[in-house]
């Protein structure tokens, strides 16, 4: 790579072990893929933010660069926590899960990073512009970052985004290069998607096909932000797609038009069918949890409407960030799910938090992501359906 004569400063120590040592994974990196420079960054957003993913190894670790005075360079962000931070005495999170997240939370603050959990941070206060380079981790928020807002990041691990956040650049590869945008596969859509759940069907079932390749979609004629980023999400989670261009919806997709000699996949009704059928592996569910990827006003909105007089006789809780929350809370929205029964939960979502630790045993949700991630990471038996369908199990 080529570096500038300040960046072989920070190599040398310079500017301290830690700049040292992040710099040099930077390093690492840019040389595997083939990097020429470091370009820097608008934005960060840091995942391995839950003391489930992370534990005390990892506790430790970000204790240890914040005891060090270091400071992150730009707007960072980070990845859902591993419970709602101010609410979680009342959700039922153990204590003991608690205080080391509050530690990890503690250590994040104590290096500038905004404490705002949350894997939609374009719509909780850090919103990329088009072009604009960024190093994010998430991969529903990388997804929709390179996809529909045409901002550019890898795929970023933890600590690569970490590095990033306190060196302030990363190494120019894949997505940040124009060549790297180009389409690979087209996916004709003929199945008829209407709820977020199909999309999220639809997006399971389209992953595992193209695994990590840009996709250029044809024949989704229109589709809202929380569709895209619940397609995008479930495409991220059932195989590996960091970028995709829909024909006359995302902002690179006429530039990229020309896809003639692509191979292409259809997608029919009859796929999303058998991805509802695959992905429904319980049958009552002990709980049912939404917002994956975070819920949007307009999402807790629809819940709020869904709910709205309803006795619900299982938990029915929502995922968001708290920016959404309070805009939500000033809505009434909360008020309204809360009346129900329900609850509107910030900070965390159903994958990184320990849902099987809490007596779950079976979630409901309407996202293909968390369906995809939940008998994995949480042991959890899943019931996937639009939101009408699972308030309908759930409603006294
Ligand atoms: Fe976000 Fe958690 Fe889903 S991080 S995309 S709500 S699995």
């Amino acid at each position: 790579m080529h570096l500038t004569k300040e960046e072989e400063a920070i190599l040398d120590g310079d500017k301290g072990p830690v700049q040292e040592r992040m710099f040099r994974l930077l390093v690492r990196l840019g040389e595997i893929y083939g990097a020429e420079r470091m370009i820097p960054v608008g934005s960060v957003q840091v995942a391995g933010v839950s003391f489930k993913s992370i534990g005390i190894p990892g506790t430790e670790f970000l204790e240890d660069i914040a005891s060090k005075r270091e400071r992150v360079k730009v707007l960072t962000f980070l990845n859902p926590a591993g419970m709602d931070m101010e609410d979680w005495r009342s959700l039922g999170f153990p204590a003991e899960f608690a205080r080391n997240q509050i530690r990890i939370m503690d250590a994040f603050r104590e290096m500038g990073i905004v404490i705002t959990s949350t894997c939609t941070p374009y719509l909780a206060g850090n919103l990329p512009r088009f072009r604009e380079h960024i190093a994010w981790s998430e991969s529903s928020a990388v997804s929709f970052s390179n996809s529909v807002i045409g901002a550019r990041t890898n795929r970023e691990g933890g600590p690569s985004a970490l590095a990033a956040a306190l060196c302030g650049v990363t190494p120019d590869y894949g997505f940040h290069r124009d060549e790297g945008r180009v389409p690979q596969v087209v996916v004709d859509v003929e199945a008829d998607l209407r709820s977020n759940s199909d999309f999220g069907a639809a997006g399971y079932h389209i992953g595992k096909a193209v695994k990590d390749r840009v996709i250029y979609f044809r024949g989704i004629r229109d589709a809202n932000t929380d569709q895209l980023k619940a397609l995008g999400a479930a495409m991220a989670a059932s195989g590996a797609v960091a970028l995709y261009h829909v024909e006359g919806l995302t902002p690179e997709a006429d530039a990229f038009s020309d896809v003639r000699g692509l191979e292409a996949i259809t997608v029919e009704d009859s796929d999303v069918k058998a991805t509802y059928e695959k992905l429904n592996t319980g049958k009552e569910p002990d709980i049912i949890f939404l917002g994956c990827p975070h819920a949007s006003l307009r999402e807790i909105a629809d819940l709020a409407a869904e709910v709205d007089g309803k006795t619900l006789r299982k938990p029915v809780w929502i995922a968001t960030s708290r920016v959404m929350k309070e805009a939500a809370e000033r809505m009434g929205y909360v008020k309204v799910i809360e009346a129900a029964g329900g609850r509107v939960v910030a900070d965390t979502c159903m994958v990184v938090s320990p849902l099987e630790e809490m007596g779950f045993k079976t979630t409901g949700v309407n996202s293909g992501k968390a369906a995809n991630y939940l008998p994995g990471f949480c042991k959890q038996n899943v019931v996937f359906a639009n939101i009408p369908d699972l308030i309908r199990e759930v409603v006294r």
